[in-house]
């Protein structure tokens, strides 16, 4: 979602600015813009709609301010169409502002300074908030900013400039993310690390209701009663290469072939003497075997991780899995308490939905696990036990190295409650950690195994309008996976179904063409899926199998089958690490047959941090 910049140093703003606004890029926004302290001490602003590029046009074609101080963004649209006038930043009558979250109280404040003879060009409640800024300015910044805090309902991360104090910024988030950089003789102020990684890896992490002061040499933090105080200076360990695209035409096709290295970071440290071991997460054997309930809540990728993470508790633990979709769970009144594990799976580990879920079940009494990817963020710093995944920056949209250490996060920790429990033996546990410590491997060589078929099947796909998956137990849980990542980037409509339900209502979907992707890799189900491919089959769908190399089928099964794409094998229940391969390169080569900037899929963002 929307995503800002500032800057203050000697260097061009208008250019580092645009830089950090390009490194955002990824969150997703439909338009950006910047303001900058010109020489002569008046503050100018350049904004575009669309992609960045029509904003450097501008800078280059038209006009390009000139200081060492401004700030940048770039805009998801809530309130108002994306246009240049809607477009951040926004301006009170002495005041500069970019925003990200939402003013829900934005109406009434509206009105409120409307009786008091303040104008508005925009539908922003962004505008809204540049004009309580004014409104509340009688020349003290941080008075200011906390008489606005005080009114203000909602979410937002602020960057804001006040004409009369040149190059300073003022920064201030309630619920949405925001960092603090600094760097010799310059500071920064970003939605995220990733912006500033070119410049500095030194940051700090602003929280809930604090305010920053920045100058070129400066940075000072202030409480919402104005006390200042000192702040814990962190150290980034991202470099920019882990940002950069290096070589691969795409964030996307990088990220799936940093899953072997990525799972082997993510699990390594927490394998100890051929067992899981997440006593530097709090987790304890202890601990587990109190948990009565477990309930995974999170989004989209996160929450189809946890749907693995279901089939892999409840089969080898046996401990009862509630797997919840964070926006419904935070509002269904949960019945959770004391004796419960809630799990929140995020990557951004700023998703709102999920942080609020996390909220909501600390309230309750319920104990919390955050698996998340982004050090420092929300979820990791409000959750009871936080285990974090070691993915590096996840910069395309759709989610998939991110997915992967989730899964593998799943595993370690389902085999850890199961021996804890009782449930498996010390001789088993080994045994199936021993099958997880190979996964990096099983990764790698199934990117390699599939990556030809995955290709050549993706051209067969490029011309549906409509797809299923089809799976029974995990491979259910793995199909969901499948058929949003390649939704959200081939702009296919894709469902994904239990094999088991077909005859309950969707078959009557199949026609004379149309795509099913069906993935059978757990031995007792195979023949049962495939039954249910053969029913597709004989209603005219083209049929894709995804399975594992030793299976064999017989002369009619194979007629029945178009396609089948074999992935290497291993312990059926680490079935779906290898299994998930094809189905992520089926989506991106389906995009980049689309000609889909997949990177960048329409109307999405990277991290949903409002509801
Ligand atoms: O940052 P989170 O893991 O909390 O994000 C959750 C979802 O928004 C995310 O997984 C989304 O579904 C991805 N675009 C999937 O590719």
């Amino acid at each position: 979602m929307c995503g800002i910049v500032g800057y203050s140093g000697y260097r061009d703003a208008s250019d580092v600015l645009v830089s950090g606004l390009t490194r955002l890029e990824y969150r997703g926004y439909d338009s950006a813009g910047i303001a900058v302290f010109e020489k002569d001490g008046n503050v100018t602003q350049v904004k575009a709609k669309g992609e960045l590029k029509n904003l450097k046009n501008k800078l280059s074609d038209e006009y390009k301010p000139v200081g060492i101080t401004g700030i940048g963004h770039t805009r998801w649209a809530t309130h108002g169409e994306p246009s240049d006038l809607n477009s951040h930043p926004h301006r009170g009558r002495r005041v500069t502002i970019v925003h990200n979250g939402i003013i829900e109280n934005y109406a009434e404040l509206k009105a409120f300074l409307t009786d008091n003879g303040y104008e508005f060009f925009t539908a922003t409640d962004t505008e809204v908030a540049a004009n309580l800024l004014d409104y509340y300015y009688k020349g003290d910044p941080l008075r200011c900013i906390t008489d606005f805090m005080s009114e203000v309902v909602g979410s937002f991360a602020l960057g804001i400039m006040f004409d009369d104090i040149k190059d300073t910024i003022y920064a201030v988030r309630k619920e949405s993310p925001l960092i603090v950089g600094v760097g010799d003789n310059e500071a920064f102020i970003a939605s995220d690390v990733t912006a500033i990684l070119e410049y500095t890896k030194k940051y700090y992490l602003l929280e809930h209701n604090e305010i920053a002061k920045l100058t070129a040499n400066s940075v000072e933090f202030y409480n919402h009663r104005l006390k200042r105080f000192e702040k814990e200076l962190k150290i980034a360990d991202w470099d920019l290469n882990a940002a950069e695209k290096g070589g691969y035409p795409h964030y996307m096709i990088k990220e799936i072939h940093e899953q072997p290295t990525a799972v082997k970071t993510t699990i390594t440290p927490r394998i100890k003497n051929g067992l899981p071991d997440l006593s530097e997460c709090g987790i304890t054997a202890e601990k587990l075997q109190t948990y009565r309930r477990i309930f995974i809540v999170a989004c989209g990728t996160a929450m189809y991780a946890g749907m693995v993470g279901k089939y892999l508790i409840e089969g080898l633990a046996r401990v009862p899995v509630e797997v919840d979709v964070a926006s419904e769970f935070r509002y269904r009144n949960p019945i959770i308490g004391k004796g419960d594990l809630v799990i929140i799976i995020s990557q951004s580990g700023e998703t709102a939905d999920s942080l609020e879920a996390l909220k909501i079940s600390k309230s309750l009494g319920a104990e919390t696990l955050g698996i998340v990817n982004v050090k420092g963020s929300s979820i990791a710093r409000n959750s009871d036990m936080l285990i974090y995944t070691h993915a590096g920056p996840e910069i395309a949209v759709a989610s998939t190295k991110a997915y992967m250490v989730q899964l593998s996060v799943m595993y370690l920790f389902a085999f850890k409650l199961a021996l804890a429990k009782g449930a498996i033996s010390i001789e088993e546990c080994e045994r199936l950690t021993k099958g997880l410590a190979a996964t990096p491997e099983l990764i790698q060589n199934s990117i390699d195994t599939v990556i030809n078929d995955c290709q050549f099947v993706a051209t067969k796909l490029v011309a549906a309008d409509d797809l299923f998956y089809l799976g029974r137990g995990l491979d259910y849980a793995l199909s969901l996976e499948g058929s949003l990542k390649l939704k959200e980037i081939t702009y296919i409509h894709s469902e994904s179904y239990a094999s088991g339900e077909l005859k309950h209502g969707p078959i009557s979907l199949i026609c004379e063409g149309m795509p099913v992707i069906a993935i059978a890799t757990q031995k007792s189900l195979i023949p049962k899926t495939v039954s249910n491919v053969e029913e597709v089959k004989a209603r005219g769908a083209m049929t894709i199998l995804v399975c594992d190399e030793e299976t064999v089928f017989g002369e009619e099964t194979q007629k029945a089958l178009d396609y089948i794409i074999k992935v290497p094998k291993t312990d059926e229940v680490l079935m779906p690490m290898s299994a998930i391969v094809p189905l992520q390169l089926l989506a991106y080569y389906t995009s980049v047959n689309k000609g889909i900037d997949m990177d960048k899929p329409r109307n999405l963002a990277k991290s949903v941090t409002v509801e």
